[in-house]
């Protein structure tokens, strides 16, 4: 771990790291054993994720959770996911609290359940000034809807006249976004070997560097995160520029 450690270049960190845990039921099928067995090993990995990320002293983080289209897998599974949420919520949000982190969440959380939207609710207002990074967590996040919802916001305005159609431009779009006040992304990682975005925050990563590995999310590790930020390292980042 030291020698990744030493790898490390501390002023090149990225400001804001997505990841999408992807593979937790081919984990548990590979072992024989049902879906959420696998969701539930996957706590282990986003705990040493976020501690990883702390670690480094990389401020933003999000975590891909839950996407809308994930509501079209069977009930059980989402039953289970949402049973998964519930417990886990109390023990791990006052953890990250502990570790000064504040918490804030995106997507359609008034799809998930009152006992869950409350839970969220009071670990947002407990941590909203915690100082070491942020942890955005995506649930029921759907990029597509997250675009039209603020496009409509926005239509809705021009059409009662109070906005012209010239104030519309780059940042005044970005803050009808649920990630309004956070930078936009600089790596995406995804675990599990599929190679898309599956509907990830597609506005905010038009120029993240992106990280694929074939390992499966719950036997994701600190040290594989530590790896995924080496590589960012080595990337050269141009936006369009020749230097
Ligand atoms: C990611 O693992 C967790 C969620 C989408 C909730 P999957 O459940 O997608 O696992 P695979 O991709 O089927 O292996
Ligand atoms: C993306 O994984 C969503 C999350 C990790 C929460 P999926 O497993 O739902 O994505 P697809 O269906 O393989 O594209
Ligand atoms: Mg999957």
């Amino acid at each position: 771990m030291k020698k990744l450690l030493d790898k490390i270049d501390y002023n090149n960190l990225p400001n804001h790291v997505a990841i999408i845990m992807d593979g937790n039921g081919r984990w548990a099928e590979k072992r024989g054993k049902l879906r959420t067995f696998g969701h539930e090993r996957g706590i282990y990995s986003v705990k040493d994720t976020i501690n990883g990320c702390k670690e480094l002293g990389i401020p933003y983080m999000t975590l891909f959770v839950f996407s809308s289209e994930n509501w079209s897998r069977p009930k059980k599974e989402i039953d289970s996911l949402m049973h998964l949420f519930h417990t886990n919520l109390k023990i791990h949000l006052e953890e990250i609290h502990e570790k000064n982190l504040k918490i804030i969440t995106i997507g359609e959380i008034g799809r998930l359940s009152n006992l869950i939207q409350k839970e969220l609710f009071f670990f947002m207002k407990k941590t909203k000034n915690n100082t070491s990074g942020t942890l955005i967590l995506a649930l029921s996040y759907s990029a597509r809807e997250e675009i039209l919802r603020a496009t409509k916001n926005i239509a809705k305005k021009v059409y009662q006249g109070l906005l012209s159609l010239e104030d519309i431009d780059n940042s005044f779009f970005n803050n009808h976004l649920y990630t309004k006040d956070l930078p936009y992304v600089d790596l995406i990682i995804r675990t599990s070997g599929e190679q898309r975005l599956s509907n990830f925050l597609l506005w905010q990563s038009a120029y993240a560097e992106l990280y694929f590995t074939n390992i499966l999310w719950p036997d994701f590790r600190k040290k594989d995160f530590f790896e995924a930020i080496i590589n960012y390292q080595n990337r050269k980042r141009r936006f369009g520029n020749v230097k």
